[in-house]
């Protein structure tokens, strides 16, 4: 009798670890790629570099059409800076303001 329980026991233990060992099995699967990218130009290392770390390319490459495309990137990187906090030396303004006007 008792050694009919131990045996038993022993199966139910197997049988436990069996679906602990299904339910942790891992898991692999591919993430897609990135799709937001910054677009090639001059200075584009400067601006994935300084414009990256809070949010994706999508919202410069989603802003409606400009008339004065200079003074709206201007404008926008000032206000990631003053109103954001965004870390942003000042001599690469100049250079992410040009490399966007030309870009987008
Ligand atoms: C310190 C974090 C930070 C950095 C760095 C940063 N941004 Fe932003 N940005 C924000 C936040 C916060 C918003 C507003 C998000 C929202 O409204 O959902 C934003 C929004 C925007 C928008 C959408 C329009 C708007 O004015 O809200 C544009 C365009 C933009 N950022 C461009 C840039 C560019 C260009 C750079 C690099 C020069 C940059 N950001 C770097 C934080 C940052």
């Amino acid at each position: 009798m008792i050694m009919q329980r131990t045996v038993l026991s022993a199966i139910a233990l197997a049988a436990a670890a069996l679906v602990g060992s299904a339910i942790a099995a891992p898991i692999n699967y591919k993430t897609p790629d990135e799709t937001a990218a910054f677009r090639p130009g001059p200075n584009l290392e400067v601006v994935q570099g300084n414009c990256a770390a809070c949010h994706s390319s999508d919202y410069i490459a989603t802003q409606p059409p400009m008339k004065d495309k200079k003074a709206f990137w201007q404008a926008e990187v000032t206000k990631m800076i003053k109103v954001y906090g965004a870390p942003i030396a000042e001599g690469d303004v100049g250079k992410i303001v040009d490399y966007l006007a030309a870009t987008y």
